[in-house]
């Protein structure tokens, strides 16, 4: 065999998904501290199962919450802007997969995105996401990668060498983080990008409480079901027994936090078990399943600042409804 053919025959396939394996949740176990601890809490992680996203989806829908629709116009009104500020050929590092439908407005609008990286912990989600973009951005490379994007992730090297890297973190998901998890979640995102990466972060921004409470307690019940299927999950994967019609949605803003907190609340004194261990609940205990943080500039500026990044650019949705940041290493 002459060394060309060799070389044709050794040459590896194209990349196909980093894996880093990340270790896979432990969801019994989360649920059995959860419920051990006081007060008592449920990660809101869990939420996202098929149902769930299917229930998140529909929440997008609904006329009170009006984040997902107000973030879309705001990328598409900014994208000139972004366009610019990021500069040509950018590797685009998606946290967390969504819907596509920001990536793709993202990737359609800079100039030339020469790769693509969602750094997913669901292998199926990620698959998922990065076959249908690849269809759509035949001229992106897609390097997905499978990790935990709550630390550090070495990033795959694109063939065409990518003048930056653009962390891309929609939906205010940061909201999701208590501060200090935000912190070390964009102290990593810092580590990622490198010293001349950039991160583009979505986030709600505090306004009217009425509306923010609307928008986790619409009128048709679809966050309520999102909430409560948590605990159909639970049951199905920990061997639980919650009786979800004993339980109640509750979504409360706290001025002192800037943040809506969800809990699931008994409705009477209760008893539940988990796996054989038995948890008693008294009547109007309850268990905190979610935070979602409401951001002044102030706020995120300083949560920025902490992790070694400053706001470069921000634009802001009419009304001040939602805003995008522009982050650089400070
Ligand atoms: C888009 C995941 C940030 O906290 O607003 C929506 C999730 N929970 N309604 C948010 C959610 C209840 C949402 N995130």
């Amino acid at each position: 065999m002459n060394s060309l053919a060799r070389h044709a025959l050794h040459r590896p396939a194209p990349p196909v998904l980093l894996d880093l394996c990340p270790t896979p949740d432990d969801l019994r176990g989360d649920v059995i501290a959860g419920l051990s601890s006081d007060p008592k809490t449920l990660p809101s992680k869990y939420f996202y199962d098929a149902r769930g996203s299917q229930l998140f989806e529909e929440i997008t829908r609904q006329p009170e919450y009006d984040l997902t629709r107000t973030e879309i116009a705001l990328l598409q009104a900014s994208m000139r802007d972004i366009r610019e500020a990021v500069g040509a050929e950018a590797h685009v590092v998606e946290y967390g997969s969504g819907s596509g439908r920001k990536t793709q407005l993202l990737l359609g609008g800079l100039d030339s995105a020469v790769a693509y990286t969602p750094v997913e912990i669901s292998r199926e989600m990620l698959l998922e996401s990065t076959q249908r973009l690849a269809y759509a951005f035949p001229e992106v490379q897609m390097l997905p990668v499978c990790a935990d994007f709550t630390r550090p992730v070495p990033i795959p090297p694109p063939l065409q060498p990518a003048a930056r890297r653009l962390a891309f973190f929609p939906g205010s998901t940061l909201g999701n983080f208590d501060e200090a998890a935000s912190v070390e979640l964009l102290a990593a995102m810092r580590e990622t990008i490198g010293d001349d990466g950039r991160a583009l972060i979505g986030i709600d921004l505090l306004k009217d409480v009425a509306e923010m409470e609307a928008a986790y307690n619409d009128a048709a019940g679809v966050t309520a079901a999102f909430t409560l299927n948590l605990l159909a999950r639970i049951n199905r994967e920990a061997g639980a027994d919650f009786d979800r019609r004993r339980f109640a949605h509750r979504a409360v803003f706290s001025p002192e936090r800037s943040r809506i907190e969800t809990s699931i609340v008994s409705r009477c004194a209760q008893v539940v078990h988990v796996a054989g261990q038995a948890f008693h609940l008294d009547a109007g205990e309850p268990i905190h399943v979610e935070i979602s943080h409401k951001y002044t500039d102030a706020h995120f500026d300083a949560l920025a600042a902490a992790a070694g990044l400053r706001v470069a650019h921000r634009w802001n949705a009419p009304a001040d409804r939602f805003g995008l940041r522009l982050l650089e290493p400070a």
